[in-house]
């Protein structure tokens, strides 16, 4: 990742609806060609990075968000053999991806894009995707514990280790063996975006960059700087990030304008069903009686962003929201748009040079 204070990178576009969860005729067709035009138009304007969705089904509803989406691995090797700059994570589920399989694919991957490859390391959450697969799924903390084995399987291998056994917990390999080792014998970055103790841990141990969710920069300021502190203290840097739905209009009205639109679009069915996987998963829950047409209400924020934190607004007010979650300690963010293509060109045009002449990039 380039020296940006602010980096940005592109997040669900392998994904039909992106993170979007409304039936809107305009949802994002995450066709080929389509993540094509956007890649190239993230590496000409100089985005850091794309990250894509890890997703074996869609969540229902009308709309039935991420029903379609292009596995991520391949996705990337595609979009890197057509880019020059742009670094193109690719998602791996470590349940459903043999730690061997996964280490060839992504070596390859590197080297399609000359070390422009990054990894998202995902345990696992979405109990129907565990069945579809016929995998049990395994105690929240557990699941960490096996993507520790797995990571550190998969950096035995790229290192260009010898044949060497492993007696893990959750693995039992023999006489391992794989090259290539990564491009120019340099590891991928590795981001997870675990916002559990035991996510959150993972990723001071191990990643590059932490995704954490954040309800107001404020409030995440204390935990941002403790995240870099542990890691600090155990010899590591890292880069804390947050995803970001963006509604960029001309004008505040047009913008509130278009957030309204959105939710009176929402696709209620999806996201009842979401919220119903993340009961299961024991994950907070925001009440249904808030609505308010509001980038910052809990259920605007997720018909436009899957729950994560929004930016709506004229490019000046993006640009002080962009400036309040750097100051949080934010290093960058993953930010997605209801349809990317037609709205990165005016983000490119109005926001990123206001973003340079405040000095964060
Ligand atoms: C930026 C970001 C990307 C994520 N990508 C995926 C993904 O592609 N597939 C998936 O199943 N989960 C994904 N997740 C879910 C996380 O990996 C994680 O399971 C979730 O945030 C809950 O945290 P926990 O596992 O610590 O409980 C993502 C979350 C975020 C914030």
């Amino acid at each position: 990742m380039n020296g940006n204070r602010l980096r940005l990178g592109l997040f669900g576009a392998n994904c039909s609806s992106g993170r979007t969860y409304a039936s809107l005729p305009e949802r994002w067709d995450a066709s080929w060609e389509n993540n094509l035009r956007l890649a190239q138009m993230a590496d000409e304007i100089g985005i850091e990075c794309m990250v894509p969705i890890a997703r074996w089904r869609g969540y229902g509803g009308a709309s039935n968000p991420n029903g379609s989406s292009f596995e991520s691995i391949a996705w990337a090797c595609g979009l890197l053999a057509a880019t020059r700059r742009l670094r193109v994570f690719c998602t791996v589920h470590v349940p459903l991806h043999h730690p061997l399989v996964a280490a060839k694919q992504m070596a390859t991957g590197d080297h399609i894009g000359r070390g422009r490859l990054g990894v998202n390391i995902v345990c696992g959450w979405n109990e129907d995707e565990f069945q579809m697969f016929g995998v049990t799924k395994k105690e929240h903390d557990a699941r960490y514990a096996q993507g520790e084995e797995w990571w550190s399987i998969v950096k035995r291998i790229w290192a260009g280790e010898d044949r060497f056994d492993y007696e893990g917990a959750y693995y039992q390999l023999h006489a391992v063996e794989g090259a290539p080792r990564p491009f120019g014998d340099a590891d991928p970055p590795m981001m997870n975006a675990g916002s559990s103790e035991a996510g959150r841990w993972f990723a001071i141990r191990h990643s590059d960059l932490h995704f954490d969710a954040v309800e107001t920069p404020e409030a995440s300021t204390p935990r941002i700087a403790e995240t870099k502190r542990l890691a600090r203290e155990r010899g590591r840097d890292i880069q804390v990030w947050t995803p970001v739905g963006i509604v960029c209009r001309p004008t505040q009205k047009e913008a509130d304008d278009y957030l309204e639109h959105v939710v009176d679009h929402a696709d209620w069915d999806a996201i009842g069903y979401l919220a119903g996987l993340h009961a299961k998963e024991g994950r907070r829950q925001t009440d249904p009686q808030l609505l308010v047409h509001s980038g910052h209400n809990p259920l605007a924020r997720r018909a436009l962003a899957r729950g994560s934190y929004c930016v709506i607004g004229d490019p000046d007010a993006v640009v002080r929201e962009f400036a309040r979650l750097q100051a949080a300690g934010l290093d960058g963010l993953a930010i997605n748009f209801v349809d990317y293509l037609k709205e990165l060109p005016y983000f490119a045009a109005e926001v990123l040079p206001r973003l340079q002449r405040l000095g964060v990039r």
